[in-house]
């Protein structure tokens, strides 16, 4: 075979890409030369073609194999990888578009029309409960406050309805007690649906939850501790969501917020409150899946994923 119909295997391919598009290669200055130089005689440029096919396919680099450079294509492969990249590329920076529109720029849902004209929160005598009982009933929403303690609740329902009226002067908020970690739990939750009954709940937040007092291993995490985050976290959640859901499902709208904790979520694990993030982690797959289950029933559930506010009991022991 001539040298002039030497193959061009893949080899030479790959020496002939890299000789020419690597900038640190040795031969990377001497491919300038390669577009600037004057063409080679047929016979040099015979001889040349040999030496680069042969040093191409033995070695890639070399600086007599520049000049056949000026034509050269990147092997399909790379083609293939770079629009991988972009592809890859352009999808984050759209995913993060659109998270920045949805936490910055989007105008709030018109909850009342989209989703009904209650909303019911468990837990809301104190913390992100409470607060959230407030923008709720501030969005144009009449609230049902769940909680433990008749006194507290009495105290921030007539807070909330004081704030409410000066904008709506028909605002609602009507309470109900209930302790989820007490053995009558399941029976008051049933209660609660029939309290529920009639009126049209939109959006219900599934607040109620509780960690640890403090960090600790988890043989030494007592029957108490273990009943209480069970109950709390996982049990007043499951309870509370299968009393509401119906009615959403009747009127074929509504919304769940159930709340998780960036310790399940985000952490790859949170040692020292292995029961808490296991409870956690129990909400958030909780959601997920009645997010599916209820999305074409015109249901949205989200799992919002807290992160590090101190909560109440812990504010309570420092004495602040
Ligand atoms: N704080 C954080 O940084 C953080 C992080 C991740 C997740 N979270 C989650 O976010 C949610 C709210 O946290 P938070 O910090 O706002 O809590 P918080 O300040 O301790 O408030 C908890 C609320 O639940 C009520 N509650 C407690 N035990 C109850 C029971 N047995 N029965 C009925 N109600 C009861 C409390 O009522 P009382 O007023 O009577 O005590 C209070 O209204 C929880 O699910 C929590 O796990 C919080």
């Amino acid at each position: 075979m001539s040298t002039d119909e030497q193959p061009d295997t893949s080899a030479t391919a790959l020496g002939r890409y890299f000789c020419c598009h690597l900038p640190s290669s040795p031969t990377a200055q001497s491919s300038k030369r390669c577009a600037t130089l004057p063409p080679p005689p047929p016979a040099a440029a015979s001889s040349h073609r040999a030496n680069h096919a042969s040093a191409g396919a033995r070695r890639p680099v070399s600086t007599t194999t520049t000049m056949a450079c000026a034509d050269a294509r990147p092997p399909a492969w790379a083609l293939a990888l770079a629009a991988l990249g972009l592809l890859a590329s352009a999808r984050a920076a759209a995913r993060l578009a659109l998270w920045v529109y949805a936490v910055f720029l989007r105008p709030a849902k018109p909850l009342r029309r989209r989703y009904g004209a209650w909303a019911v929160v468990t837990g809301a005598t104190d913390g992100i409960g409470r607060a959230l009982a407030f923008r709720l009933a501030a969005s144009g929403l009449d609230v049902v406050l769940v909680g433990r303690d008749p006194d507290k609740l009495a105290a921030v329902a007539a807070d909330i309805k004081a704030k409410a009226k000066q904008r709506r002067p028909d605002a609602e908020v009507r309470t109900f007690a209930v302790d989820f970690t007490a053995d009558d739990a399941a029976a008051r939750v049933v209660a609660l649906g029939e309290f529920l009954r009639g009126l049209d709940v939109g959006v219900l937040v599934n607040n109620v939850g509780a960690s640890y007092p403090y960090a600790r291993y988890f043989h030494e995490v007592d029957e108490e501790l273990a009943r209480r985050l069970i109950r709390l976290n996982v049990e007043a959640v499951t309870r509370v969501t299968h009393a509401v859901l119906p009615g959403m499902v009747e009127r074929r709208r509504g919304a769940i917020v159930n709340m998780g904790s960036g310790a399940s979520a985000v952490m790859p694990s949170d040692p020292l409150y292995t029961v808490y993030v296991a409870t956690k982690a129990y909400v958030d797959q909780f959601s997920r899946c009645l997010y599916v289950e209820y999305k074409s029933k015109g249901i949205d559930v989200q799992c919002q994923i807290e992160w590090r506010r101190a909560p109440s009991y812990l504010w309570f022991q420092q004495g602040t």
